[in-house]
């Protein structure tokens, strides 16, 4: 498990590093806080504490805290997050100052370090804070934001931190430069599949393949070997990732027979047609004077059941499922017909989530019975969950 360390500065802001805090650890992580004085100020040390469920530290001399918290703090994180950072944050760290509990941990910590500003746009211009951001940057932080918009002061410009959810992008980003699937060949597979009717028709679906492309484009940055069988889809292939592209359920069948046996992770997440015409017509159908067309139908092959049945030792199946009802019921059903170690499912018919979106709401079924069910998430946040799921199963499983 990743520990992050957010540190949480006295901005107005304060009161979204709550809900920062609480997306961090539903993704699975060990998130501590550690808040300046001012910030205690705005929001409660009990919120987060809540939130969290571990102790908030707040000074460098508390009693009961460890006598060198600021060093196992520092060494503990995998990512250290400032959100919201003030321009007293940004300057104290641009400038080695080391006065208080978390500016002292951001000098010892040798973690990636991303900065979410806020403050009132006059500041945000400042030249002072223009050039210690300039040297952060440098260094090598990664700075999120400020948004555009009505500030706290009540004026308008740069200023708003960024929302949490962006945020949370920028550290899985910074975490994934800690490699957690580094040098594993993995399979995606995405899109929906095409069903050739005649030379200028077919049978498709809604899918727009961001799901697919969402774990393509986290897994490369996780590190791993990506290859991505993609239906035919509008997105771009992600840096990192080699993309084979297919039309129909029985191309998308050949290239992941061939391929998966040679991967670690094989992940399902295309739509692919459950049936197509038995065939295709050689000539565009005419509409002609008939008022009625029967297409004959025939089952397509199920790529993930055969994937089951040639499954190497040790290795990862994730299938998806797309259902519009009895979602766990169905899901279950499923899991035990297609022998996957993970299913992911979901209800299409969810406001908000589902074909197209960038949200995604999800159930996690694991092999041994286990269930977890996700909030609404943007799906390169799903992506990430469902990865460090995979790989606590690679791990198990012996890398
Ligand atoms: O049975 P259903 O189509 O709902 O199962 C969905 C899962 O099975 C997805 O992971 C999808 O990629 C996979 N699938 C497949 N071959 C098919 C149909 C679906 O591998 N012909």
């Amino acid at each position: 498990m990743n520990n992050i360390l957010l540190g949480v500065t006295g901005g107005i802001a304060a009161y979204k590093a709550v809900d920062l805090a609480r997306r961090l650890t539903l993704l699975g992580f060990r998130v501590k806080v550690v808040m300046s004085e001012n910030a205690t100020r705005l929001v409660g040390p009990a919120t987060f504490r809540a939130v969290t469920s571990n102790p908030v530290a707040l000074s460098l001399f508390a009693d009961g805290g460890a006598p060198m918290e600021h060093i196992d703090l520092a060494r503990e994180a995998d990512v250290v997050v400032v959100a919201p950072a003030t321009a007293n944050i940004i300057a104290k760290m641009a400038h080695g100052l080391a006065d208080d509990l978390l500016s002292t941990t951001l000098l010892a910590t040798r973690a990636p370090v991303v900065l979410a500003p806020a403050m009132n746009r006059e500041m945000w211009s400042h030249p002072a804070t223009v050039s210690n951001l300039e040297t952060l940057r440098e260094r090598g932080v990664r700075v999120v934001g400020p948004e555009s918009g009505s500030l706290a002061c009540g004026e308008e410009g740069p200023g708003r931190m960024s929302e949490p959810e962006t945020i949370v992008e920028e550290v899985l980003a910074a975490l994934g430069t800690n490699s957690l699937l580094a040098g594993v060949p993995v399979l995606v597979t995405a899109g929906g599949t095409r069903e050739a009717i005649d030379p200028v028709r077919f049978i498709g679906n809604r899918s727009s393949g961001k799901m697919g492309y969402a774990m393509a484009a986290v897994a490369a940055r996780m590190g791993a070997r990506v290859q991505l069988v993609s239906g035919p889809s509008a997105l771009e292939c992600p840096g990192g990732v080699e993309r084979v592209t297919v039309e129909t359920a029985e191309e998308m069948r050949e290239e992941v027979v061939e391929r998966a046996p040679a991967c670690r992770a094989v992940v399902m997440a295309a739509a692919v047609a459950d049936f197509m015409p038995v065939k295709a017509h050689g000539e565009k159908i005419k509409r002609g004077s008939a008022e009625k067309l029967v297409l004959e139908l025939v089952r397509t092959p199920d790529i993930l059941a055969e994937l089951s049945g040639i499954k190497p030792q040790g290795q990862v199946l994730v299938g998806f499922a797309a259902e519009t009802g009895e979602l766990l019921q169905r899901a279950r059903a499923k899991m035990r017909e297609k022998k996957v170690d993970m299913l992911v499912a979901n209800d299409v018919t969810h406001p908000g989530s589902g074909f197209d979106s960038d949200y995604n709401r999800a159930v996690l079924l694991f092999a041994d019975g286990r269930e977890v069910e996700l909030d609404l998430m943007p799906k390169a946040e799903l992506a990430a969950v469902i990865w460090r799921e995979v790989s606590a199963l690679l791990d198990i499983s012996g890398r």
